[in-house]
């Protein structure tokens, strides 16, 4: 296959023009890795620009699969079939939705420009463990964090925390996380010394690779906790240009998101603040698209945590809250498209569970749920229910932001799963 020559360097200002038709040589064809139900938003939002999409995933019908042109089955970690599939595809930009995707090969495959990555490879590569993205964060950037360590033993973590290793010691509470993880699988909480190898144990059976290597941090003991999405998008002037979209409140349940909501009040100082932090680790990144910046808030302080180079889940609530959800932002941003990162009104989102193991499930109460006023409503239509597989989502609006939270959990428990 000869390389694409019309691609310019990753970091440089990228428009896909003209905008093609699907299914004909005209075609803008764009690759989803990881078609779970944010990928599946980003799908929709390109179809609705023409783009011919293709959704990757581990498992057959995803929920991006059910919407897009293609759908393909892989392994997404193993770099032999991730480069196969891109080179009999060769589809113009390639959007990876999760983390556990062979990013070295992506790097091999955007510098011998046969596909740019967004928002870049690198980006993909550093924020796929959590070693990458904060020892950029704190020790290349020097922004925020709580205080913290990487350890690859059970010895190793005690000594962390006590700092009989040199280092001052992490302290307790702390939080042990497996480096490669998320939806907080692995991750727990230490309040003091019976809790170690307990924690140790449970990274162990976490981690998504058996890694064998965690992050201990400082436990921070904030008053909030939000995602400041922001975008990288070109601008009239040809340039990339930095957009903030309004802070995300967000409660956290086992590392899971539970129910979020927008705006979410913060001092003028904070939130000065959180778009510094903001501005700072996406324009090292790079690239265009959206960004889901995690930050933990008390009084005027903010910390970094971390930072998704995609849509975040807690970002769901954008589809009833902003004149453009975050998904649709994403689809313009990476296609070089103008983004409008207004508010158009206060709103909430609530998570609707599995709340059993099942195949081909079924929700009742739909319709009691839809009767809350302003709300609305996703399910996903992921074929394998967990008991805490997120199914769906609630959506709620209303000027005054608690009543749409409200409005919110009170759809998303009308909805019950049932035996299909
Ligand atoms: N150092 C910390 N101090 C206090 N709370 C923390 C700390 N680290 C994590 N938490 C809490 O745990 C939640 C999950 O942690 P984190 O975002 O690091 O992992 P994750 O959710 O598993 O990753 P992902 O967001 O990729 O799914 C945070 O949103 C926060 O509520
Ligand atoms: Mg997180």
């Amino acid at each position: 296959m000869s390389a694409k020559p019309t691609l310019p360097a990753p970091t440089d200002a990228f428009v896909a023009s003209p905008l093609g038709t699907p299914l004909s040589p005209s075609a803008t064809k764009v690759m989803l890795l990881g078609s779970g139900e944010l990928g599946k938003e980003v799908l929709i939002a390109l179809q609705r620009l023409g783009v011919e999409t293709v959704a990757v995933d581990r498992y057959d019908n995803a929920p991006g699969q059910q919407v897009a042109h293609h759908s393909r089955t892989i392994t997404m970690s193993d770099a032999a079939q991730l480069r196969q599939l891109i080179e009999a595809e060769q589809p113009l930009l390639v959007v990876p939705e999760i983390e556990a995707i062979a990013t070295p090969e992506l790097e091999r495959l955007e510098a011998e420009g046969r596909v740019r990555v967004v928002p870049t490879a690198r980006a993909a590569r550093l924020t796929m463990d959590r070693e990458g993205i904060r020892r950029l964060a704190a020790e290349t950037l020097g922004l925020p964090t709580s205080p913290y360590r990487f350890c690859d033993s059970l010895a190793e973590l005690q000594a962390a925390i006590d700092g009989t290793d040199g280092q001052p010691g992490i302290g307790y509470p702390c939080i042990v996380k497996p480096v490669m993880s998320s939806s907080g699988k692995g991750q727990s909480k230490i309040d003091g010394p019976a809790d170690v190898a307990k924690a140790w144990d449970y990274a162990m059976a976490g981690g998504r690779v058996s890694h064998g290597r965690v992050i201990v941090e400082g436990f921070i003991d904030f008053d909030y906790e939000i995602t400041q999405l922001t975008v990288r998008a070109v601008g009239a002037s040809g340039q990339i240009e930095t957009h903030f979209c309004e802070p995300i409140g967000h409660i956290q349940v086992s590392g899971d998101y539970v129910e979020s909501w927008q705006p979410h009040r913060m001092s003028p100082q904070a939130q000065a603040r959180a778009q510094a932090i903001a501005k700072a680790v996406t324009d090292d990144l790079g690239g265009q698209g959206l960004f889901g910046v995690e930050l933990f808030v008390k009084g005027d302080m903010v910390w970094f945590s971390e930072v998704s180079p995609r849509p975040h889940d807690t970002g769901l609530v954008t589809l009833t809250t902003q004149v453009q959800s975050e998904f649709e932002l994403h689809a313009r941003a990476i296609l070089g498209l103008p983004v409008n990162t207004a508010l158009r009104s206060p709103g909430a989102s609530a998570v609707v569970y599995g709340g059993m193991e099942a195949q081909g499930i079924a929700f009742e109460g739909v319709r009691e749920a839809l009767q809350v006023p302003n709300t609305d409503l996703r399910l996903f239509g992921k074929p394998e229910s967990f008991t805490k597989r997120r199914m769906g989502v609630a959506l709620a609006f209303d000027a005054d932001v608690e009543v749409a939270r409200q409005r919110a959990k009170e759809a998303a428990s009308k909805v019950r799963p049932v035996k299909g």
